[in-house]
């Protein structure tokens, strides 16, 4: 018996993985390296001294996903593979909504065919729109996204309700994801986007290594604690166990349920940068610029569900993000 990860070379995905294996569990990760590459592979038996299955596909690829179940005994999908950069999807929308919901799909498809019962879904805290009060709570409606990347979001939650409600023994987990940064202590191990960051800590890190000038920090007259936007941070290590606590509950329960997977504490951009670089003892040159299209002031968790029911909640601190990602960039 096998867990499947698609995205299982990505940022989330590679994490998670380790966390997987070093819980016993056999998994096999399936990515087409457009957004990652190979060696995270090995990185990954690094770290835990068991390399995992990797299988080079695209998950909208019908016989290559049909492939995979039929060489492994698939018992669970952890689905992460996906397109995410918000402002290419504004750019992009056909291909953003044709691979992130083709690739659901097709996943379905095949568990349906081959008896698999647990679905895992990367989703955002970008489904609670622009509208919900603070902090966000699971029950809340959602909907009023801002770019396709965030309608897609929403719609495969739509597609796994509705396919869980017509197959009363599937097990959907729909994982809102607040904002993941940090890294593996090891340092094997993080985010790596490709060009210029658009988000926060890769373009902090870049910038205290000195490949970029300054930090933009868009906007400073927010109606928050320091005038700048106010985000929920959680170390990815914290999130790939949200991820196994979320597993282990759902191949018992079937049935859909949703887990905002973040601290419930709000920081600010500034607050960010003043920790960044008290922690690491680096400056972080920054200019306040204006606010970017489509931003959020503020918005955080509510994280009580998955405490209650998956016995969760992160353990690391801002301050170990902001560590662990620092000692990322430095040798990855
Ligand atoms: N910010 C800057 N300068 C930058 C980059 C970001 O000031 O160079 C600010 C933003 O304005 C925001 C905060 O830092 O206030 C965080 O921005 P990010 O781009 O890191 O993250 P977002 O909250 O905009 O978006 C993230 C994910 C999305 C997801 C969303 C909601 O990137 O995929 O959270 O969950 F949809």
């Amino acid at each position: 018996m096998a867990l499947l990860l698609t995205g299982g070379t990505g940022f989330i995905g590679s994490h998670t993985a380790v966390e997987f294996i070093q819980a016993g569990l056999e998994t096999v990760i399936a990515d087409d390296l457009s957004n990652s590459t190979a060696d995270v592979v090995d990185r990954i038996e690094t770290i835990t001294g068991v390399r995992p299955a990797f299988v080079c596909a695209d998950m909208c690829d019908a016989e290559a996903v049909e492939a995979i179940f039929s060489q492994y005994d698939i018992e669970g999908v952890i689905h992460f593979a996906g397109f995410k950069a918000v402002g290419e999807s504004v750019e992009k929308p056909v291909e953003y909504y044709r691979n992130n919901l083709l690739s659901t799909l097709t996943l379905l498809d095949a568990m349906r065919r081959h008896g698999c019962k647990v679905f895992v879904f990367s989703s955002s805290a970008t489904v609670y729109g622009e509208n919900n009060p603070i902090p966000y709570v699971e029950t809340m409606q959602t909907g009023d996204c801002t770019n396709p990347y965030g309608w897609s979001k929403f719609m495969n939650e739509q597609i796994l309700m509705d396919a869980a409600k017509a197959d009363p023994s599937l097990s959907v987990s729909l994982l809102r994801y607040f904002n993941p940064i940090g890294a593996h202590e090891s340092g094997l191990l993080g985010d790596d986007p490709s060009g210029i960051p658009n988000n926060l800590m890769p373009y902090i890190t870049r910038v205290a290594k000195g490949e970029l000038p300054h930090l933009n920090v868009y906007g400073n007259d927010y109606p928050t604690v320091d005038g700048t936007g106010v985000r929920d941070y959680i170390h990815v290590v914290d999130l790939a166990k949200g991820h196994l606590a979320a597993y282990q509950y759902a191949k018992d329960h079937a049935g859909t349920e949703v887990f905002n997977l973040g601290s419930g504490k709000g920081t600010s951009v500034l607050q960010l940068v003043e920790t960044f670089k008290r922690v690491n003892n680096i400056d972080v040159p920054y200019v306040i610029a204006p606010r970017r299209a489509g931003d959020i002031a503020e918005f955080y968790a509510d994280a009580t569900k998955a405490e209650e029911v998956l016995h969760w909640h992160t353990e690391k601190t801002v301050e170990d993000m902001c560590r662990d990602s620092w000692n990322w960039e430095m040798k990855g």
